[in-house]
């Protein structure tokens, strides 16, 4: 029997309750454990501030969006000051273990943080797949359905208006969501940060298609793809970084849109799906990894088996130290990219 903390932190993602749920059912009915759940990532344990989560509060949320703890991009390395917080919540809360559910930064930080002597399990999260030791992160999946349900949308607007599409999806640094989008919805190019691509030879490959007689075109753009001709985005985020240091992207499809449309020709529109990707109710696959995911945590914590995170091996949930998961970003994987490519116009 311990007393397990549990936090949210980095941007949202449809499974997060999923996992809650999880942790709470198995770790209250076949451990014993008590669940205590800190708001707001990272800030809710420097704050202190957080709440007993119970089989009857957290009843229901398996299908709901977001998180009921609430999240945010805290990183307690950033001030000083705050791990000392942090150690002193944990003490004081009598929290014998953590499990964070995060992406590369909160799990950055429960890996600092376990080597320094915290009990802590991490579950992979982020809509953006991009972590390594996992084959997927939840929220991926959703983010593709929701990218590739819009494209569907976009595909007969287009063919009514004779348009070029441009439709610009999230990722981060990787092309992971515009390549599963792209080839779900029968994209014409698919523009990923892992390749800058070149404007000329986006416009060359719709004009050859408009002149085999097709007379739109669909163009999925990564938020966080670039140029090679260094052409920039229309966007005034760039000075805006987070308190991991990472840049706001968005805006890249407003340029590509303009430079489509004066360099073919061609009636272009663009749209820029955003947070909508992240909102909602998660699939059933996103449900089930999720749910997977939360039972191993706990059972990891019961295990006593700290400093790693729960993982997807193919079809296993396998557990993989935490140094692992964060060594390098997983970019997309240029076999995949290149069985989209076929398709393109
Ligand atoms: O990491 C998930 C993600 O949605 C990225 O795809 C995107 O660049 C970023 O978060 C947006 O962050 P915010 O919610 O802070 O605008």
């Amino acid at each position: 029997m311990a007393r397990v903390g549990i936090l949210t932190g980095g941007g949202d993602c449809p499974g997060l309750n999923a996992v809650i749920r999880a942790v709470v059912r198995k770790g209250i009915r076949e451990y014993g454990h008590s669940i205590y759940g800190f708001r707001n990532g990272w800030a809710g344990v420097i704050a202190p501030d957080g709440f007993e989560l119970t089989v009857d509060n957290t009843a229901g949320i398996l299908p709901r969006g977001g998180t009921i703890l609430g999240t945010s991009r805290t990183n307690p390395y950033a001030q000083e000051g705050d791990v000392a917080r942090i150690k002193e919540t944990l003490a004081s809360e009598h929290v014998d273990a953590l499990i964070t559910i995060g992406g590369e930064d909160t799990l950055g930080v429960a890996r600092r943080l376990s080597k320094e002597g915290v009990d802590i399990v991490g579950v992979p999260k982020t809509i953006d797949n991009d972590l390594s030791g996992t084959d997927f992160t939840f929220g991926f999946h959703t983010a593709v359905q929701i990218a590739t349900d819009a494209i569907d949308r976009l595909h007969t607007t287009a063919e009514s208006h004779h348009r070029v599409m441009v439709v610009e999806v999230m990722g981060r640094n990787a092309g992971w969501i515009a390549a599963y989008s792209g080839m779900a919805g029968g994209a014409d190019a698919i523009l990923v940060p892992e390749r800058p691509f070149d404007i000329d030879e986006v416009c060359a490959r719709i004009r050859r298609r408009h002149d085999a007689g097709r007379t739109f075109s669909i163009v999925v753009i990564a938020e966080g793809a670039e140029p090679r001709d260094g052409l920039k985005a229309v966007t005034s985020h760039e000075q805006h970084t987070d308190a991991f240091g990472h840049v706001r992207l968005g805006g890249i499809a407003v340029m590509l849109e303009q430079e489509i449309e004066k360099r073919t020709g061609f009636e272009s529109r663009m749209t820029i799906l955003g947070h909508v990707q992240r909102g909602g109710s998660p699939t059933a696959y996103d449900r089930v990894i999720a749910t997977r995911f939360g039972v191993a945590a706990v059972d990891a914590v019961s295990d006593r088996d700290f400093g790693h995170m729960v993982a997807l091996h193919a079809t296993e949930i396998v557990r993989v130290p935490l140094d692992r998961a964060l060594g390098q970003p997983k970019l997309l994987d240029p076999s995949l990219y290149a069985a989209a490519e076929v398709f393109f116009g």
